[in-house]
């Protein structure tokens, strides 16, 4: 693993994740035998917008129930679970933190979905499946941590089916700079690695995809975030949340992406690109 990628596993590598979710459920009083997609969505959709952002983009994926997908930097595993809840179709999630993968795999069988969502610990950049094998890429928020763009989108394109479509939702750089840190994904800037929109569609292009779909989606981020407040002493934190991914500066980080979403600094691109057929 290089130096870039092991700050990016440890970042994202909490201890004991999956007992802090379960006590989180507990203090909510949710029967564990009876969770649901939405009881965990508060700590395992972590993008902008959350399960607004993930219904959106299963209604632009057009995937089917007899597909196989596969989510690239899954996370905890919170919208690869929605998209097959939502479509019926097989996921598999790789994701680089082994932390995230296990208890990925163990919400997953909390939730009676094993046979449909599978998970595998592993890099983007080095994806361990033949060419030609997922029928869609669904990549949510991964893009800000990767500085080898053109390595993680050949990936995507090598391990899709021709024909296939590919849903991207990515925070891209925007008119202004630097950034406030830290932010959700970075503690500082050796962990961020933004490009301006256009520097993200030739780079999705040189892969091979033809782009479908581009919708800029910064303005409804700005509104979601325009509540932040700049946080005061020690923050109270709900039973379940992100903090628990990432850190008890959440607050600092969402103020500062709030900051950095309406002082143009960053902007948000909701995408599809297809393997064109052979
Ligand atoms: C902001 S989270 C988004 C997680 C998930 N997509 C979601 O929306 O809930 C970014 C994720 O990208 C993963 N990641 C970063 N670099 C990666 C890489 N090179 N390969 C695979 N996953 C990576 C992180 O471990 C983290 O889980």
């Amino acid at each position: 693993m290089g130096d870039n990628n092991n700050s990016i596993h440890n970042y994202y590598s909490p201890n004991d994740l999956y007992n802090k979710i379960i006590e989180g459920l507990d203090k909510l009083g949710i029967d564990l035998s009876n969770v649901t997609l939405d009881d965990l969505q508060p700590v395992d959709e972590f993008h902008i917008r959350g399960d607004t952002a993930t219904n959106e983009l299963i209604a632009l994926s057009d995937f089917t129930p007899d597909q196989h997908i596969l989510d690239v930097g899954c996370g905890i595993g919170g919208s690869t679970r929605r998209l097959s809840h939502e479509t019926g179709c097989r996921v598999t999630g790789i994701d680089l933190s082994d932390e995230y993968i296990d208890v990925a795999q163990r919400l997953t069988q909390l939730l009676g979905m094993k046979e449909q969502v599978k998970f595998n610990a592993c890099s983007a950049l080095d994806l361990p499946f033949d060419d030609n094998s997922f029928d869609g890429v669904w990549s949510l928020q991964m893009n800000m941590n990767i500085e080898d763009k053109q390595s993680w989108l050949s990936e995507c394109y090598r391990v899709l089916k021709p024909g296939g479509r590919a849903v991207f939702y990515e925070v891209c750089a925007n008119e202004n700079a630097p950034l406030h840190f830290p932010v959700p994904w970075a503690q500082d800037t050796s962990m961020s690695f933004l490009v301006k929109p256009d520097a993200f569609r030739d780079v999705l292009k040189s892969a091979g995809f033809e782009i479908t779909d581009w919708n800029d989606k910064t303005n409804l981020a700005q509104k979601a975030l325009a509540h932040m407040q700049k946080p005061v002493g020690k923050p109270t934190l709900p039973a379940l949340g992100v903090y628990l991914l990432v850190g008890e500066d959440i607050g600092t980080k969402a103020y500062n992406l709030h900051l950095n979403l309406d002082e143009e600094r960053v902007s948000l691109i909701e995408t599809v690109g297809v393997k064109p057929e052979a």
